[in-house]
């Protein structure tokens, strides 16, 4: 199958591209527009495969997106490009609405007119907004919260419009919070392990009792790629790690595996809306056949010792643009923040 990739040159989908490669039935197109996280030291061992090429360019661009379906012939499309960060939407909500939502719009319409066999959306539980208990159903009336969840939730509905008014064969999945190697540093897992390798503080937003389910990158890419070939056309999964943790206990075990002092941890300034859990109920998912496989304390203990033996690969970004954003959204925080060793 002939696969466009779009924002393979990313974390999610550059672990992606790889996976999908190593099927020899598919070739894979990666459309990245290359923005501040598209990185192409992500795929340097593939970069000269048989079977895959790359295009610089943006989904928001009809012309450049209808190019690639006609070049390369495209059958199927998985759409990891997307604006990820929160943090980022707080500071600039513009850019989200573009990518994610009139991106999404510009690659379904021309899905739609390729007829193509398979359309997989990469959403997030971010849609379902915070869940205060209980674990978030696939039917479950989207809620978000932040600029970025809501416009992911604009792609999400985009592509269920798309099901139904046109019948594209259609898949969404709503994973959880996703780790491992080649996560920009902006979030919250390679940022604490950069800077606390650096010896530089670490900062834990408002209380630091917040929770997620973390995902290693690797069964979420295993869970796209299932459900790429086995999902129901239409159909809406969750895909969860099983591992829910308070940031507090993410933060402390990182500095155990460095062997680092937990007076790091810096309690700073809470996020504006800061979602409190989220939590996803997977059972549709794993009637399908899949469970994921890497346990929480083990893929940590991976990442933190794939950012430790690449750091040429983490300060060439940390040492660029990051900075700026890094004082933007640290600086005075860090200044009001309270160690950890005070407050606890
Ligand atoms: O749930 C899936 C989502 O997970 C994805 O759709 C998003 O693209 C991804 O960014 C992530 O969203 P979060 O906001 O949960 O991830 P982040 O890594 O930014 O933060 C994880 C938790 O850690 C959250 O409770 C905020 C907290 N945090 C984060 C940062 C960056 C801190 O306490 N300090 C920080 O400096």
């Amino acid at each position: 199958m002939r696969i466009l990739v779009t924002g393979g040159a990313g974390f999610i989908g550059s672990h992606l591209v790889r996976r999908l490669l190593a099927d020899k039935d598919h070739r894979v197109v990666n459309l990245d527009a290359l923005r501040y996280s598209g990185n192409l030291d992500n795929l340097t061992d593939v970069s000269n495969h048989p079977r895959y090429a790359f295009v610089h360019g943006d989904i928001c661009d009809p012309k450049t997106v209808e190019k690639v379906f006609k070049d390369h012939d495209i059958e199927a499309v998985i759409n990891c490009a997307a604006e990820t960060h929160v943090d980022r939407s707080i500071l600039d909500p513009s850019g989200f609405a573009r990518t994610d939502v009139v991106g999404t719009a510009v690659l379904l319409e021309q899905a739609r007119q390729a007829k193509v066999a398979r359309f997989l959306q990469v959403s997030t539980d971010e849609v379902y907004g915070s869940v205060k208990e209980g674990w978030s159903k696939e039917e479950d009336a989207l809620a978000p919260r932040s600029p970025y969840a809501a416009s992911k939730a604009g792609g999400d509905l985009l592509v269920q419009s798309y099901t139904t008014t046109f019948n594209l064969p259609a898949v969404i999945t709503r994973g959880s919070n996703t780790y491992g190697p080649n996560q920009y540093p902006e979030k919250f897992i390679p940022l604490f392990v950069t800077n606390a390798v650096d010896d530089q503080p670490l900062p834990l937003y408002g209380d630091g009792r917040y929770r997620r389910d973390w995902l290693s990158v690797f069964d979420h890419c295993a869970a796209i790629e299932h459900i790429f070939r086995r999902g129901e056309p239409g159909g809406i999964y969750n895909i969860g790690g099983g591992n829910e943790r308070e940031n507090l206990a993410v933060a402390e075990l990182i500095l155990k595996h460095l062997g680092k002092p937990m007076s790091l941890i810096r309690f700073v300034r809470d996020r504006p809306g800061h979602d409190r859990r989220y939590a996803v109920d997977c059972r549709r998912l794993h009637a399908l056949g899949w469970r994921p496989t890497v346990s929480f304390e083990d893929g940590l203990r991976a990442t933190v010792d794939w950012y430790r033996s690449h750091e040429s690969w983490w300060r060439k970004i940390k040492s660029g643009e990051f900075r700026a954003y890094y004082e933007q959204v640290y600086g005075q925080r860090l200044n009001e923040g309270s160690r950890f060793d005070v407050q606890s």
